[in-house]
């Protein structure tokens, strides 16, 4: 370690968060601080070069956003090897053959599902549509909207582009490098490499059908010195695994968190097509949740649209901050969405859409039910499908044109490398040959690609 501090301490020369970056990216460089070489932790940095802890730590943060280091709880913060840059979960999930006879690795909704964009689009003029920097982000008639369908009734509302905007909006906002936060196991990965990109350590508590599990969740937020800065959960049709909460977890996480007492957010990202109520823990405690809802999978992923809701205290940082940036979102999308969520047509549309995707979820689960894969049916468009070796059934299944995600990039504990991801939301006909080839692919084993 004292030659790790040293080749950082011969390097620095500006007394700040920056000049640390520099002095270790000038140290990497040289070769002074090869990849995987152990940084020393901020107190002992901070000591030995007369900064405070949290200019140290800011420094930690230009570096993880660059990629140049790695921050993980066990091991520590460490130099990144930018000659093999690992690539992220996200980007590991979708790595894919592109030429699949039936690709069901991409979480989307089937676009013969989405609702007809045809009146919406007709309907809009440039009359009545704001044209000025100042006036409200979130238009009046969609606001009146978000509010009525909102699941509890949320101090602010704002409407950012997708879930994932409002995901990142959060982070940066409430996070810091060198932060701790629960996440659910397994997760949705391009969340972990949004969470890693800010240099947050996550502490992974398991789902079950019904939701986060108390227990481990207590343990996690109340661990020895485990100071969580933040929970994040999908309240319902949970990705990958379908889960969504029921009233009786929410009731029994509720005292959990509220003596936590740290931020929850809430990302619902199937809303209008999950088939089980909105919820949110919003109803027990509002002060601490940030509710989303992405209206990708219901209205379209192109719309590019979700609502954020939360206590002002946290939302009105989050507004103000994109003032100086984006400002809001486009109100002309946003009117196409007001027509969508208003036009009866447009409505029942969205309401056919959620009936074909359980129709479609039960079908499949039930044919492989019969074949003896015991999948959760839960909700939205994804099955989480138990296999006996992860590559070993994804090499089977892409030899018969049948793309599935890994399950890997999801996990957040160990002792992975038993799921794939499979988006049934595309599957309109053909379960009992679909499911023969899941079920064989499901019991494959390494050796030799044989079936078991
Ligand atoms: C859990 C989860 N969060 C966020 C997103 C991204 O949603 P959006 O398109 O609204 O950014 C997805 C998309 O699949 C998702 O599954």
């Amino acid at each position: 370690m004292s030659t790790t501090l040293s080749a950082i301490e011969e390097r620095f020369e500006e007394l700040s968060a920056k000049g640390l970056a520099v002095a270790v990216s000038r140290a990497v460089r040289d070769g002074a601080l090869p990849p995987g070489a152990k940084l020393p932790p901020i107190r002992v940095l901070a000591t030995q070069l007369g900064l405070s802890p949290t200019t140290v730590s800011a420094g930690w943060a230009l570096l993880a956003r660059s990629g140049a280091i790695h921050t993980d709880g066990r091991r520590g913060t460490t130099v990144a090897d930018l000659r093999d840059p690992a690539p992220g979960r996200y980007r590991r999930a979708l790595e894919r053959q592109l030429d699949f006879a039936l690709d069901l690795s991409t979480g989307i909704p089937d676009p013969a599902l989405l609702p007809n964009l045809g009146p919406a689009l007709s309907e809009l003029t440039t009359a009545g549509l704001p044209g000025s920097y100042l006036d409200d982000p979130v238009l009046p008639g969609l606001l009146d909207v978000l509010k009525a369908q909102w699941p509890y009734p949320a101090e602010e509302l704002m409407v950012v582009d997708g879930a994932m905007d409002a995901l990142d909006l959060v982070s940066r906002s409430m996070l810091r490098f060198g932060d701790r936060v629960v996440v659910e196991h397994p997760c949705f990965p391009p969340l972990l490499d949004l969470l890693e990109s800010i240099g947050v350590e996550v502490l992974g508590v398991p789902v079950d059908d019904t939701g986060l599990r108390p227990e481990p969740l207590t343990t996690a937020l109340g661990g020895l010195g485990s100071h969580i800065s933040a929970v994040f959960l999908q309240p319902r049709a949970q990705n990958p695994t379908g889960a969504s909460m029921t009233g009786q977890r929410a009731q029994d996480l509720a005292p959990i968190l509220a003596q936590a007492g740290m931020p929850v957010v809430e990302d619902d990202s199937a809303g209008a097509v999950a088939a089980t109520p909105p919820i949110s823990l919003g109803e027990w405690i509002p002060d601490q949740v940030i509710h989303i809802r992405s209206f990708s999978k219901s209205h379209g992923p192109d719309l590019r649209l979700a609502a954020m809701g939360g206590p002002s205290n946290l939302l009105r940082e989050i507004i103000h901050r994109r003032e100086l940036g984006q400002g809001w979102s486009s109100r002309v999308l946003q009117r196409v969405l007001l027509s969508l969520l208003t036009d009866p047509d447009a409505v029942a549309d969205v309401d056919r859409a959620r009936d074909e995707y359980t129709r479609r979820r039960v079908a499949l689960v039930s044919a492989l039910t019969s074949r003896g894969v015991e999948v959760a049916s839960g909700d939205g468009l994804n099955l989480w499908v138990p296999v006996h070796d992860e590559s070993a059934a994804i090499v089977r299944l892409a030899s018969q044109g049948v793309g599935v995600t890994p399950g890997t990039p999801f996990e957040v504990l160990p002792g992975g490398g038993g799921h794939v991801r499979v988006t049934v939301g595309l599957v309109a006909d053909g379960y009992e040959e679909l499911a023969q080839t899941l079920a064989t692919a499901a019991n494959t084993s390494p050796w030799g690609l044989r079936a078991r």
